[in-house]
């Protein structure tokens, strides 16, 4: 039954495992892939035993390409397809191989992924691709390539849609914009941080009613706004305030 499966990609984070139970409550069966397959053991134990597993590394794009293939043969399709990986640092040095790693993971590999389900479910003819993206690629940041690499997501969702809709598919693209998370969430480390079961919440709930774009928590509605439309010179000075602080 391809109908109600969902594959996870980068299935290990706290806020994957999070939307992976509420998938699961909603009846989905669940294929999740991971770097370090065994980080999903915990995950596991309250899961059904339906539930697949599969390493992925997706720094490699050609490799990550064939295993999806593959991964997709094995389970028979899927109706849903959640992307959740990432990476971010910020170093003032900018030194290069972290931006290179940035760009490897969360642009060509994220590009590689995402291309390689739209086609499948090309093939499949209909399917949901979606993924848990950020409001930082709403304008440029400390964080150089993530916050890059971030705009590239967004339009790199929104450029699929517009295929899909060209193609006359019923391919359904949901991008979720995230404002902060707090992974800290038992310890309530900052009371604007959202917590990761609200935040996985309300992720599913825009799942299940396969919205186009998202931003959650619904706090960061405002902030994802004024973040759009503050002028550069706002803007910037924000940013440094911020940075201060930090540093000290
Ligand atoms: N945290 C926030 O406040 C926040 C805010 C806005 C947006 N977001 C977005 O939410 C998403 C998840 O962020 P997060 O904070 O939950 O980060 P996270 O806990 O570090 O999760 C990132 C996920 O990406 C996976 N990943 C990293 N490199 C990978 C690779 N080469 N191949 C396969 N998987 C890889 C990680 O796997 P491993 O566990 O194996 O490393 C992990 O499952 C990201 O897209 C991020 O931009 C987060």
């Amino acid at each position: 039954m391809t109908e109600t499966t969902a594959i996870l990609v980068g299935a290990s984070s706290m806020l994957s495992k999070e939307i992976a139970k509420r998938l699961s409550a909603s009846g989905m069966k669940l294929v999740l892939l991971a770097q370090d397959t065994a980080s999903l053991d915990d995950v596991l134990t309250q899961l059904p035993e339906t539930t697949q597993v599969f390493p992925l590394n997706i720094a490699d794009a050609e490799q990550t390409i064939t295993q999806l293939q593959q991964v997709w043969q094995q389970v028979g399709g899927a109706q849903l397809v959640l992307v959740n990986t990432g990476l971010n640092s910020y170093h003032p040095d900018l030194p290069w191989q972290l931006e290179q790693e940035i760009i490897d993971v969360n642009v060509k590999g994220f590009a590689a992924v995402c291309n390689t389900f739209f086609r499948l479910f090309r093939e499949q003819g209909y399917g949901q691709l979606a993924a848990i993206n950020s409001i930082a690629g709403l304008r440029g940041g400390p964080s150089v390539a993530f916050h890059a690499a971030k705009a590239f997501a967004i339009n790199y969702l929104e450029g699929l849609s517009m295929h899909a809709q060209r193609l006359k598919l019923p391919i359904d693209i949901t991008d979720i914009q995230l404002g902060l998370l707090d992974k800290a969430a038992m310890q309530h480390s900052q009371l604007w941080l959202s917590p990761v079961e609200e935040v996985a919440r309300q992720t599913v709930n825009a799942l299940l009613r396969r919205k186009r774009r998202v931003i959650v928590t619904k706090r960061w509605v405002t902030v994802a706004w004024l973040t759009r439309w503050l002028p550069e010179y706002i803007y910037n000075t924000r940013h440094w305030k911020q940075k201060k602080k930090r540093s000290k």
